[in-house]
């Protein structure tokens, strides 16, 4: 296929020969018979060969070469030279020349130089460009890699989070097992303590310093009752039928049950209902115990005068739920342990209820997470879902 070449040569007879002849070959020539000319004509045309002439007038050969070979990468050159000068010759290889011809010359060498160069620049050219495509895609799989990791990163993050929540969920089973038989054992032969002592109780209602005791004694019984009575609750319980339930109502009748409590302790409980969500199809006692647990460790949590906001709001699949506190906050030290059976801070405490309330949001499909500052408080956030697809649905 035809190339375009530019000859420049200040004599003109070579001129019109080389025209000539390469034109003859199928090329499309340009020609110049000064290097500024020339120069004008490279910018320009962008020829694949120019044929330039060692000996010119004004620019030198060698100056206007490396212009050429510096501004144009893709423009090659072939040099004309004088008989004799080889020497030069191998100069202008050096300063970028692909060939040489020396003058004079035969009609088929110039033919065969000319054409050698342009097949090795055809070459050299393309392998540039498969070096370039080459760089392109490693730096695109150097790319895809990076996002590759961080995929995988991704990955095992949430499958650490699932780890640690099956965890959690066995733990609560098999202690819940063990601890429900337990209980269930221990309330018989309580409540015939509890029994007895009433009946010494009229014996020796006169007698005020034994009654005190006695009065001791049946709160330290109704106290282990209550601890059992939770540890029982740990067991499935078996009654969980689904009904629609309004959770507003629940949230609003636990604050109620609470109010002698709130206001002894001049705390702040508001509810923000920003949007009323529809019923949620739920074990109703589960989700009160959910609420009553939040709200009893919030009100432990604050100090008089305090305050406590229960948020509710919705979107089209879910319910979001939060119960906020400004009380004294949980150290992060222990945020990863509050929702485990029997970890608790408080004296009193028997650590059941937040894992109760674990278990119970995920029985309802349900997340609840939590965020925590030592100082400014703490709020739980739970979700759930409308409708439960085969994954959210608890074993
Ligand atoms: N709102 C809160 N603010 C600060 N700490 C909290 C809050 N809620 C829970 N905690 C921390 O988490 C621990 C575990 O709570 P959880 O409800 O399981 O047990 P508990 O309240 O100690 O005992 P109980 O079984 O009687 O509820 C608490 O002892 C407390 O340290
Ligand atoms: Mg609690």
């Amino acid at each position: 296929m035809g190339e375009r070449i530019l000859i420049i040569d200040d004599e003109r007879v070579i001129l019109n020969l080389t025209c000539m002849i390469l034109k003859d070959r199928g090329h499309v020539v340009f020609t110049a018979d000064s290097a500024m000319e020339g120069l004008a004509i490279v910018a320009r045309e962008q020829p694949a060969l120019v044929v330039l002439d060692y000996m010119l007038p004004e620019v030198d050969g060698i100056t206007t070469l490396r212009t050429i070979r510096e501004q144009f990468p893709r423009t090659y050159v072939v040099m004309f030279t004088g008989k004799g000068s080889e020497k030069i010759a191998v100069e202008l290889m050096k300063a970028g020349a692909s060939d040489y011809i020396l003058k004079p010359f035969s009609n088929q060498d110039l033919i065969d130089r000319i054409e050698a160069v342009l097949r090795l620049r055809e070459a050299e050219l393309h392998n540039i460009e498969l070096r370039q495509e080459r760089e392109k895609l490693i730096a695109k799989i150097a790319n895809w890699n990076s996002e590759l990791e961080q995929r995988i990163d991704e990955k095992s993050r949430e499958l650490e989070k699932a780890h640690a929540e099956i965890l959690q969920i066995e733990k609560l089973a098999s202690l819940g097992h063990l601890s429900a038989g337990m209980a269930h054992e221990i309330r018989n032969p309580l409540n015939a303590i509890g029994l007895f002592t009433q009946l010494l109780q009229t014996e020796l209602a006169n007698d005020s310093e034994k009654s005190e005791y006695l009065e001791n004694i049946m709160r330290e019984v109704d106290r282990i009752d209550e601890t059992l009575i939770n540890l029982l609750a740990l067991q499935r319980p078996t009654d969980n039928e689904r009904t629609p339930v309004m959770i507003n109502e629940i949230i609003e009748q636990v604050i109620a049950d609470n109010q002698a409590r709130i206001a002894a302790r001049n705390i702040n409980v508001s509810t923000r209902f920003l949007r009323l969500p529809p019923p949620l199809q739920a074990a109703k006692n589960e989700i009160a115990v959910i609420f009553s647990n939040l709200i009893n460790n919030a009100l432990h949590a604050t100090n008089p005068g305090g305050t406590i906001v229960a948020e509710l709001d919705h979107d089209d699949t879910r319910m979001f739920v939060s119960i906020c506190d400004d009380g004294c906050g949980i150290p992060e030290k222990n945020l990863n342990r509050i929702f485990d059976p029997f970890f608790s801070t408080r004296q009193k405490g028997t650590g059941i209820g937040l894992s109760i309330v674990h278990r119970s949001v995920r029985d309802h499909g349900g997340r609840i997470t939590v965020h925590s500052e030592v100082g400014s408080g703490t709020t739980f956030h739970l979700e759930f879902p409308f409708y439960l697809s085969d994954n959210d649905r608890q074993a």
